[in-house]
């Protein structure tokens, strides 16, 4: 297997923070290991354009604790076509890049597999590994993305504030998280915050049954022993029904049952955190997350791995045939990335064994509170 001896670095995807940290150690640690590294801009976006230059050590010095990624990013739907990989590996393989480590989540994975797939390549020689990273926490066999624990911070924090109003009005807050296919940051951030119910898009329930709950929730904490004034729910953004819909249906649905309350007892607000929950500085965990997981990815290219994924402690259903537990780093391991793709569609299906203990952990744990 020839190592790699030209690599480049790109990030790609909704940016996430610690981003910065996997560029930096990718870079450095290339750079001590004799390779050269470039930069690529925009993610595949900037690849077609060639957009990219050598890394030098003071590019990468100051970004580690930058939220966001130096490089930039973006979603490009058009690499899902063979023709358009072919016009991004031709720009590879004039600049004699033959190592390729791509930064993001599951589309961003999915192009990497794709651009190094042995038909497509002929003899070109390219290697890729990638790096998971997405606030979602939706990629297959990592216990973490990079980006999800200052999320989950910033979650918290906001959370926290909201509760003190809502405490001091004694109302009911919906606050909405990012999370389009994946509930993982809504379920944990309501464990973290202490919240009254968390709504995520596995449990796939119908709005009807989504309002239902939320009123049961709302009448069983004011009739309740609990010495709390306020309701929290946590939804995520993908849960199917828009979150002023779900606020309209649930006032509603309060009137319905206790017409003469007060009103304040009886509205919800709504706060939606949107990208708020994606930007911000990297927790200490993102940066070390996006050190150690890059410190060995750029180890693997040297010494010529490729099609892998690094993961943050493999997840306990990681099959034994899949499982290459890294020799540069006892926590990180090099896994299969086509068994990464195929084990976070199951994830976010709700097939896979993590993803219905995700579904029931908060109720385990929160629901003994509800007497
Ligand atoms: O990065 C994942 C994610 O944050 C999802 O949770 C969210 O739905 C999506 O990105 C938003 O993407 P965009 O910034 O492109 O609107």
């Amino acid at each position: 297997m020839a190592g790699c001896k030209r690599i480049a670095i790109l990030t790609s995807g909704g940016d996430a923070p610690g981003m910065n940290a996997a560029v930096r150690a990718g870079a450095l640690v290339g750079m001590s290991l004799g390779m050269e590294v470039f930069g690529v801009e925009r993610g595949y976006r900037g690849l077609l354009e060639d957009a990219m230059s050598q890394l030098m050590p003071t590019d990468v010095t100051s970004i580690l604790r930058e939220g966001g990624t130096m490089l930039g990013s973006a979603r490009c739907k058009e690499f899902h076509q063979k023709e358009v990989r072919d016009k991004a590996r031709a720009i590879l393989a004039k600049r004699g890049i033959d190592g390729l480590m791509v930064i993001g989540g599951n589309g961003s994975l999915t192009g990497a597999l794709h651009l190094a797939n042995p038909d497509e390549l002929g003899s070109q020689q390219l290697k890729v590994i990638g790096l998971p990273a997405s606030i979602d926490n939706d990629l297959g066999y990592t216990k973490l993305c990079i980006g999800v624990d200052t999320a989950m911070n910033t979650i918290v924090e906001a959370c926290d504030k909201i509760a003190d109003t809502a405490t001091a009005h004694d109302r009911t807050f919906i606050v909405e998280v990012m999370g389009r296919d994946c509930g993982y940051l809504a379920m944990t951030s309501a464990i973290a915050v202490g919240a009254d119910l968390a709504l995520f898009p596995e449990a796939g329930k119908p709005p009807e049954k989504i309002v239902e709950q939320i009123v049961n929730t709302i009448v069983t904490i004011r009739k309740g022993n609990r010495k709390q004034r306020r309701v929290l729910i946590i939804k995520a953004e993908g849960v199917a029904i828009p979150v002023d819909q779900l606020k309209t249906m649930v006032d509603a649905r309060l009137k319905e049952i206790a017409p003469s309350s007060e009103p304040a007892s009886i509205e919800t607000r709504v706060t939606v955190l949107g990208h708020i929950v994606r930007g911000g500085r990297p927790s200490a965990m993102d940066r070390l997350l996006g050190s150690r997981l890059a410190n060995v990815a750029v180890r693997a290219l040297h010494a010529g791995v490729s099609h892998k994924m690094t993961a943050w402690m493999a997840t306990p259903d990681l099959p034994e045939e899949l499982a290459a537990r890294s020799k540069y780093d006892p926590y990180v391991w090099l896994i299969d990335l086509q068994a990464v793709l195929t084990e976070t569609d199951n994830l976010l299906s709700g097939k896979s064994p993590l993803s219905r203990w995700r579904v029931g952990a908060f109720d385990e744990i929160e629901d003994a509170l509800l007497l």
